[in-house]
């Protein structure tokens, strides 16, 4: 096969945010995958939200990032500027897509189900909670579960919300909703097999998500309403203006409505992480999976 790029592929990685121990294990993944199918791919430490010198030849990018200057436009931004092609959404698509509750707004617009939510600001006043608890408490625009609180009694939402606000100034609070919890993966045109997340307690948080060995995923759950999540999903994915590749959180209600979580523009690459999973079980094996992605960016070059 033609390799999609013969320069050089910097994959940018690292990053500032609170993500970043998760990005350098995504980042030498995929460099790793692409050196072995002949590429010229060098890890590129993003230390700050600043775009760092790139290696000489380098003639695209390969984003390995995730959150703040990374999933959230800005990066995107600077790159547009280098005239540089880059894997993944562009900016604007990306920093909606960051934002919690700009982003529901839009999956309502189009249709969709989202949470009900109330946005408390830092040193604001907060109504009444017109739901019920167990809520849970989280950033507006963070990743991987941080600061994220499930509440079982009103008494304890003050703490939830410290912990939220020490992220930044909006808090989202919204009911605690049951179901079985999905997640959808797109690269390209296709998309994956859906991927059930179950952790061993509580819920999806950041232990769960990287630390418990007990939280297990089934790659194509039997699930009745699958269909009807990918359809939601592509929609939800497709009214923020993303592009290339991307995982759409939902939450299936027992009566087999999906509930739209989320859109990662940037989601985890590290070689076992979901999309990665998902794309294998499609027949996309994970180092095929990277070049896929690249070739995606290139072929925007010259537009
Ligand atoms: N309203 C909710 N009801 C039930 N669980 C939720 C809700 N919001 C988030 N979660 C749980 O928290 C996890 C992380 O939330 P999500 O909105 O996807 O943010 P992140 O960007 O941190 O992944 C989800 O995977 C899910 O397990
Ligand atoms: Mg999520």
């Amino acid at each position: 096969m033609e390799p999609v790029v013969r320069g050089v592929v910097a994959v940018l990685y690292g990053g500032p945010s609170v993500e970043r121990d998760v990005s350098l294990v995504s980042g030498r993944g995929v460099a790793e995958a692409l050196r072995g199918l002949g590429y010229d791919a060098r890890e590129v430490d993003v230390r700050e939200a600043r775009l760092p010198d790139l290696p000489e030849g380098t003639e695209a990018a390969f984003l390995a990032l995730h959150g703040t200057y990374g999933e959230d436009g800005g990066i995107q931004a600077d790159l547009e500027r280098l005239g540089l092609q880059y894997t993944g959404s562009g900016p604007e698509a990306s920093r909606l897509a960051m934002d919690k509750q700009e982003s529901a707004h839009r999956f309502a617009s189009a249709g969709l189900a989202v949470p009900q939510t109330i946005v408390a600001t830092h040193g604001e006043r907060i109504g009444a909670i017109p739901f019920p608890p167990p809520w849970i408490v989280k950033p507006r625009t963070q990743g991987s579960s941080y600061g994220m609180t499930r509440v079982e009694e009103a008494g304890r939402l003050g703490k939830a919300l410290e912990t939220a606000w020490v992220f930044e100034a909006d808090a989202l609070i919204q009911p605690f909703l049951r179901g079985r919890e999905v997640t959808a993966g797109v690269v390209g045109e296709q998309w994956l097999p859906l991927v059930e997340l179950k952790p061993a307690a509580g819920f999806y948080d950041t232990k769960a998500k990287y630390a418990d060995p007990r939280t297990t995923y089934v790659v194509g759950p039997d699930l009745p309403s699958a269909g009807a999540v990918v359809a939601a999903a592509r929609v939800a994915f497709g009214v923020l203006g993303c592009r290339d590749v991307g995982r759409v959180d939902a939450i299936v209600t027992p009566e087999g409505t999906p509930v739209i979580l989320e859109v990662n523009t940037l989601p985890g690459m590290t070689p076992t992480s979901l999309l990665p999973k998902a794309a294998a079980e499609a027949g996309l094996p994970y180092a095929r999976l990277c070049e896929r992605l690249l070739a995606l960016a290139l072929s925007r070059r010259g537009r």
